[in-house]
């Protein structure tokens, strides 16, 4: 069972990283830290394609990307081949996208107010499997769209 999880972000999530990271590491999870720290600006489209090629390259069960909203790095990863990056909005959006979507990294927003924590929704992605079955097909015909 894969135990690694790749994490990036930009300078909009920092600290929402550095909590993100600690909680992992207490569940017992190691974690590649691509990430800025503090002091440091980055472009988040450099972050999201760095930590999108280490997660097709490497061996990871997931990878988490984080900007100051989610958007511009999750963006920027649906455009690699071989990315499903989905942008949950809490729990039950956590849940679904694994569940249906089978996305294989997770963005979130540093500078967002979330109704259900950060940790508690990647929590959520964790313990959901892929359902399959039609969504195997649905998910089939969103990597076609790739050209
Ligand atoms: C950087 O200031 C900010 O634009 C970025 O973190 C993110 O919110 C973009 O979508």
């Amino acid at each position: 069972m894969k135990n690694t999880i790749v994490i990036g972000n930009d300078h909009g999530a920092v600290e929402l990283k550095n909590s993100i990271v600690k909680h992992l590491k207490d569940k017992g999870f190691q974690i590649n830290d691509l990430g800025t720290g503090e002091g440091e600006s980055v472009d988040y489209p450099d972050k999201a394609e760095e930590l999108c090629r280490e997660y097709l390259r490497g061996d990871y069960k997931f990878g988490i990307l984080l900007c100051g909203t989610g958007i511009g790095i999750s963006i920027s990863a649906n455009k690699i081949k071989g990315i499903r990056c989905a942008l949950p909005q809490n729990l039950f959006a956590a849940e679904m996208c694994k569940l249906h979507n089978n996305a294989n990294i997770i963005a979130f927003g540093g500078r967002i107010e979330y109704p259900d924590s950060v940790t508690d929704m990647i929590d959520k992605y964790i313990a959901t499997e892929f359902e399959g079955g039609r969504h195997d097909r649905r998910v089939s015909k969103i990597m076609n769209l790739e050209v």
